[in-house]
């Protein structure tokens, strides 16, 4: 019997990880600059949250949600996205106590049960931030954190894509507008938009088929209150403050139902179809609806495996996460000098192999090559009966006899000059 990944799964190690770990740094760095806790919720949570937050005539809901009765009859739904789980335990744990804003991100797995592809699969990775009772200023303070995060890592083929929807006092003249509109279109219209004409309209605007009908369909912007026409102008005078680069589009819509005010995407020029490599906005709405206090707030979330697509396309390299700086070969009965160096190497940060195969010195050399190791150290029992080892540069060939009681600064020293 062989077995085999699921279907939309990865394996992920070797040089691949290096990708995983530029991501993960480069998210904590930024997370610390602009203080960030990171939060770290369960995987599986249950179903009615998502229902309640994300929607019931979403995709998501209908569709993608890995969905499972447990044993004590409760159903399960392994998360497919962030920030319900975060405001779920924001209210559980009576944070609101802790006073505002306060400020989240979080590393992890998400699962949707959508149809696998380029950059899409069924487990994919999000890097995520949450700000909860925010002022408008935190609109553009989420977006900056997204913009930074990407060129930390050395993206820069990526726009900025944003938009508002308005909330509940002027999201319902705006809805009507568009009914009015798309009803002189239905017949023309695909299968998924004559279904959400009448569950979800706004998600007609960001139809990948009829997207003409699209453009020249009714505008937000035009049917904003007071309120939010000011918010979102606020938000764009903020963003040219900080030199951000944007583009409006008003078929930004979002799938999912707990936004309202802005939304916006990061998309990647080279990614084609799924080239949505971050996405997020506001929902003042959600901390009440799953029982908690007003507090209004915003986030994002960006897409790992995406992210390391767009850094293959545009070239980008991350840094080596594992060198192979010293390799310990060592022949006959010498484990306890070669311990001891070994540990005096690895507290002065120096990563260290020491040979566990006990092979030959010619096996043992072939690995170092193998594995890169840029210094090898060779311990034999005549050489350390007269308390020396051999060091090799594995870069220049050039080997020595060093004095076991300087090898460590001779190794330093080298490693310095490489
Ligand atoms: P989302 O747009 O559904 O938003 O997902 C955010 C990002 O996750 C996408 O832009 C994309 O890069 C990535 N992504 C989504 N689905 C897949 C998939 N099947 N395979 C690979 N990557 C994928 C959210 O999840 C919201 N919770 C974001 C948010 C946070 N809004 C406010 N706070």
């Amino acid at each position: 019997m062989k077995y085999t990944r699921i279907k939309g799964t990865v394996d992920i190690y070797g040089d691949e990880m290096d990708y995983w770990l530029a991501i993960e740094n480069a998210t904590r760095q930024v997370a610390n600059l602009f203080g960030y806790s990171e939060i770290r919720t369960p995987i599986i949570e249950p179903t009615e949250l998502f229902v309640r937050s994300v929607g019931q005539e979403t995709d998501m809901v209908q569709k993608e949600m890995y969905t499972f009765t447990d044993r004590g009859g409760r159903s399960i739904t392994l998360r497919p996205e962030g920030t319900a789980p975060v405001v779920r335990a924001f209210i559980e744990n009576s944070m609101i106590n802790l006073g505002f804003p306060q400020r989240f991100f979080y590393i992890g797995p998400m699962f949707r049960y959508e149809r696998p592809q380029k950059g899409r699969q069924r487990q994919f990775h999000q890097v995520g931030f949450e700000l909860l009772g925010p002022s408008p200023t935190a609109d553009a303070e989420i977006i900056h954190i997204a913009v930074r995060i990407l060129k930390e890592i050395g993206l820069s083929k990526f726009k900025v894509v944003i938009n508002s929807i308005g909330c509940d006092k002027c999201r319902p003249r705006y809805k009507e507008a568009l009914k009015e509109y798309y009803s002189h279109h239905l017949d023309e219209v695909c299968d998924d938009c004559k279904r959400r004409y009448s569950t979800n309209i706004l998600r007609l605007l960001d139809c990948k088929v009829d997207v003409e009908i699209a453009k020249a369909a009714p505008k937000s912007v035009d049917y904003f209150c007071d309120e939010c026409r000011e918010h979102y102008t606020r938000l764009k005078d903020l963003l040219k403050l900080l030199d951000i680069d944007f583009e409006e589009d008003h078929r930004l819509v979002r799938g999912l139902d707990y936004y309202n005010r802005t939304v916006f995407e990061i998309r990647h020029e080279l990614l084609g179809a799924q080239d949505a490599i971050a996405g997020g906005g506001r929902y003042d709405k959600l901390v009440e609806e799953l029982g908690g206090p007003h507090v209004p707030a915003l986030g994002f979330a960006m897409g790992m495996e995406r992210i390391i697509l767009a850094m293959k396309e545009e070239g980008v390299k991350p840094p080596e996460a594992l060198q192979h700086q010293v390799f310990i070969a060592h022949v006959g009965d010498v484990m306890e000098p070669v311990f001891r160096l070994a540990e005096d190497l690895r507290r002065e940060g120096i990563t260290v192999d020491v040979e566990v195969m006990e092979r030959s010195l010619r096996a043992q050399l072939k690995h170092a090559d193998r594995i890169g190791a840029r210094i090898v150290v060779i311990a034999g029992e005549n050489e350390l009966s007269r308390d020396v080892v051999v060091v090799r540069d594995m870069e220049s060939g050039e080997q020595s006899e060093v004095d076991l009681g300087f090898a460590v600064d001779f190794i330093i020293d080298k490693l310095k000059k490489m």
